[in-house]
């Protein structure tokens, strides 16, 4: 069987995903692998189109075509993704169409099922056949039981390749709308006042509705609006996952990217995004301005901030795309609202992106940061035990920076909780006071309230 892998590092040979196809490889010799460093080289790819021939006549020649991946952002990286887009834009879908595919990452699980509903909803999009994923915590190779695993998904991925078992599409092919959006003349404004807007596109004059949609949800506001386009900022490339930053913060690139960051987005108090679906995400582009924010490792870069979505895209056809943004909203502790182009009529917008412009404002003079969700509580647990623990070598800024904000918030910390635990606990052994203290639940969970409350 002939195996093509389409690996998903910018660092080329030497990373940790690959190690995890070593050892499919070394378990399983009786086959033909064939990497491609699809992300590392994707410059050279989008160039050079011998180079893209030939990866793409490999994977024509593939029994099973293996997405292997780190995961970057809640999704695969930037150049990744680019890939994937050259796959639509040169018209390359019949190298992939009836294969069987199968993904598979490493990651420390921050939102990894997010990353593979996108590689299997693009493998549905190019009539593959997805058999399903693996996603390894990135030590699991190190541990037997979890060696033992991978060697158990690769032998039933292959077995279902060799006896080329029926797969079923399990997304719907998205439907796109002709909408076209005309934005109409009267227009409600609201005032800013000392709250600085910043508007960041992708446009590039593809999408008619964007740039309508970003020209009014600009004039919504009647004070300065500074508007940037990521394509003519000086950003060289994407991350390319060396972790230098981890140490001080400090970026390997010494292009725009970070000066932006620092002098536009963090001054700002509102942000729009402003995009369209691209496949089944935003742009690479946007990838990219979302990977490179890894300088900031594992804080907070924009906290606080008013973030607003305009998207010109089927964005409620995407639920994954929908929650890698509300995910990203919610662990920047920002506050997110969306609109898209998904309506009936051009009123139907206008009204949506006049009152975004007006609740944005509200919300900013307001300081309103809604509670966090699982997105948020969910990841700040596991980035707190790896930056206390495996990743704090590397990511010595963010351990600093957790130190200082208290977030090293462990459980097994709080004393008084502790005590309490060591005193009820043996105490719910005595059945008598067992059934009065369940009998009492109702009251003993309000209690604390009650001075909060007082006499209402
Ligand atoms: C820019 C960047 C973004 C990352 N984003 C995520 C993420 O969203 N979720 C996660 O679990 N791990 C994330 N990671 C961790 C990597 O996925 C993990 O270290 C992976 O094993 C690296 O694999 P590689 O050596 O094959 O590139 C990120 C790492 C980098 C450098």
């Amino acid at each position: 069987m002939k195996i093509v892998v389409l690996n998903g590092s910018p660092k080329g040979d030497i990373n940790v995903t690959m190690q995890y196809v070593a050892y499919i490889r070394k378990k399983f010799p009786g086959h033909e692998y064939e990497i491609l460093n699809v992300a590392q080289e994707i410059k050279k790819i989008e160039k050079d189109t011998a180079v893209w021939n030939k990866m793409t006549a490999s994977v024509r020649s593939a029994d099973l075509v293996f997405w292997a991946f780190p995961l970057y952002f809640l999704l695969v990286c930037a150049q990744y993704k680019r890939f994937i887009e050259l796959i639509a834009e040169r018209g390359a879908q019949d190298a992939f169409c009836g294969k069987y595919a199968a993904s598979l990452s490493t990651s420390i699980h921050f939102f990894d099922q997010i990353a593979h509903a996108y590689i299997h909803a693009i493998c549905d999009d190019l009539d593959m056949k997805y058999l399903g994923f693996y996603s390894a915590e990135m030590r699991d190779l190190l541990v037997e039981e979890e060696r033992k695993r991978l060697e158990k998904f690769a032998s039933l991925v292959l077995s279902a390749v060799e006896e080329k078992i029926p797969v079923q599409r399990e997304t719907s092919p998205l439907v796109r709308s002709t909408f076209a959006y005309i934005t109409g003349k009267d227009q409600k404004t609201v005032q800013a006042g000392t709250k600085k807007v910043v508007i960041l596109t992708d446009d590039n004059g593809n999408s008619p509705n964007l740039t309508a949609m970003t020209s009014r949800i600009r004039t919504g506001f009647s004070g300065p609006v500074e508007m940037i386009n990521l394509h003519e900022l000086d950003i060289r490339g994407g991350c390319l996952g060396c972790c230098q930053c981890g140490y001080d913060n400090t970026c390997i690139y010494t292009d725009g990217y970070v000066d932006f960051f620092k002098n536009k987005l963090v001054p700002a108090d509102i942000i729009i995004i402003a995009g369209s679906v691209h496949d089944r995400y935003l742009s690479s582009a946007w990838k990219q301005f979302f990977d490179r924010s890894f300088f900031k490792g594992h804080t907070p870069g924009l906290e606080g901030k008013q973030i607003g979505f305009v998207i010109a895209g089927p964005l409620g056809q995407i639920p994954s795309l929908r929650e890698a943004l509300a995910a990203w909203v919610d662990n920047g502790n920002c506050h997110a609202q969306f609109v898209t182009d998904e309506v009936q009529e051009s009123g139907d917008l206008d009204a949506l992106l006049d009152s975004m412009a007006t609740r944005l404002v509200r919300a900013a003079e307001a300081e309103y940061i809604p509670p966090h969700t699982f997105y948020a509580v969910g990841g700040h647990k596991i980035f707190r035990d790896n930056i206390c623990a495996g990743l704090r070598f590397v990511f010595q800024a963010d351990y600093r920076y957790y130190c200082e904000h208290g977030l090293f918030d462990f459980p097994q910390a709080d004393l008084k909780t502790r005590l309490l635990n060591a005193v009820f606990v043996p105490l719910t052994r005595i059945p008598g006071f067992r059934k009065k203290m369940f009998a009492d639940m109702k009251h003993h969970m309000i209690k604390p309230f009650k001075p909060v409350l007082g006499d209402t």
